[in-house]
């Protein structure tokens, strides 16, 4: 979504929760998400001088924005290009209510904001093609060989199934989904949670195929289960999930401890949502006064944040 007033650009774009599949997806293997309704916005304006970044973590020049932000400095400028206007003077401002490295997509959700209001303060509307070629700059950066399903799930209205290389197709599902997501407050590395699958694959390939391969198959039965409606098999879906991602070595105490509260109190399944190794989980709850008494007792267990989310409805509810 752009918005435009007065030679001044606003570009947005939604954060993303990975339900099913995470990991695998970097295998070829297919993966289920969908849009959370957090927010990144950029907001542009023609400047004398050359090109200005303020955000949360750093304000200055672009040209000299810290390693771990570089990927948006090359989506910036890559776009720039695109749109043929390299040489202007430009003030963006990032503003995101995303939090940082949680597996909640910041990263891709910056990048795609940036883009938006960039095509919008030069008259461009981009393609859903345009847009993931230039944002895909940023998150190669950032995640070192990204599967695209960030991207994919927050250039989405609604949840997809998503493979690597095929074209990504609308879910249609059945029943409204109440999904609590707990914040371990701990920012995850989804770069270094790859590269440790990668090293536990070469190291124990059978073991890591097998995981891997089981991934696969809960996707599946987890499209069908979204179909059909039926919340107890995609309760008991996620924590097969959560099992398999385990054993690829990417779940960690803190997430464990948050997983196990949200189960005692009443979540049909859970798991981590994401890279892994810190950032968040997801409960799937029964209904909204469930998903309420879950969000709490996460924060009791130990999490900085959480939200009680509707398929259906958006964010019902922030502790
Ligand atoms: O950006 P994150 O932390 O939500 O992770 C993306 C999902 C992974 O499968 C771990 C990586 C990828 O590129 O698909």
């Amino acid at each position: 979504m752009s918005t435009f007033f007065e030679n001044q650009a606003i570009g947005e774009a939604h954060s993303k929760l990975i339900l099913v599949g995470e990991h695998a997806v970097v295998y070829g293997k297919p993966a289920i998400a969908m849009p959370f309704p957090l927010k990144a916005k950029a907001i542009v304006h023609r400047i004398d001088g050359s090109i200005m970044l303020e955000s949360s973590v750093y304000t200055g020049p672009i040209s000299c924005l810290p390693d771990k932000m570089k990927g948006i400095s090359s989506c910036i400028n890559k776009t720039l290009e695109y749109l043929n206007h390299t040489s202007d003077g430009l003030y963006i401002k990032i503003d995101s209510a995303i939090p940082l490295g949680r597996g909640l997509g910041s990263s891709a959700a910056v990048a795609i904001a940036c883009v938006r209001a960039l095509a919008y303060l030069y008259g461009k509307e981009f393609t859903q093609k345009e847009l993931f070629s230039l944002v895909h700059v940023a998150e190669t950066y950032a995640h070192g060989n990204p599967s695209g399903i960030d991207m994919a799930a927050e250039l989405s209205e609604n949840p997809i199934w998503f493979q690597k290389g095929q074209e990504t197709s609308t879910l249609n599902v059945k029943d409204n989904l109440y999904i609590v997501v707990g914040d371990t407050g701990r920012a995850g590395d989804t770069r270094t949670a790859v590269e440790n699958v990668r090293k536990n694959y070469d190291s124990d390939p059978m073991k890591i195929k097998e995981s891997i391969i089981e991934i696969a198959n809960i996707a599946i039965e987890t499209k069908a289960a979204l179909v059909r409606g039926d919340m107890y098999l995609l309760g008991s879906l996620l924590n097969r999930n959560q099992k398999e991602l385990m054993t690829l070595g990417v779940s960690d105490e803190g997430l464990n401890k948050l997983i196990e509260a949200s189960k005692n109190s009443g979540a049909l399944g859970a798991k981590l949502t994401g890279g892994g190794l810190g950032g968040c989980i997801i409960a799937l709850a029964p209904d909204l006064a469930k998903g309420r008494i879950i969000s709490k007792e996460l924060i009791k267990a130990g999490a900085v944040q959480s939200w009680c989310f509707s398929t259906a409805e958006g964010i019902l509810y922030e502790t």
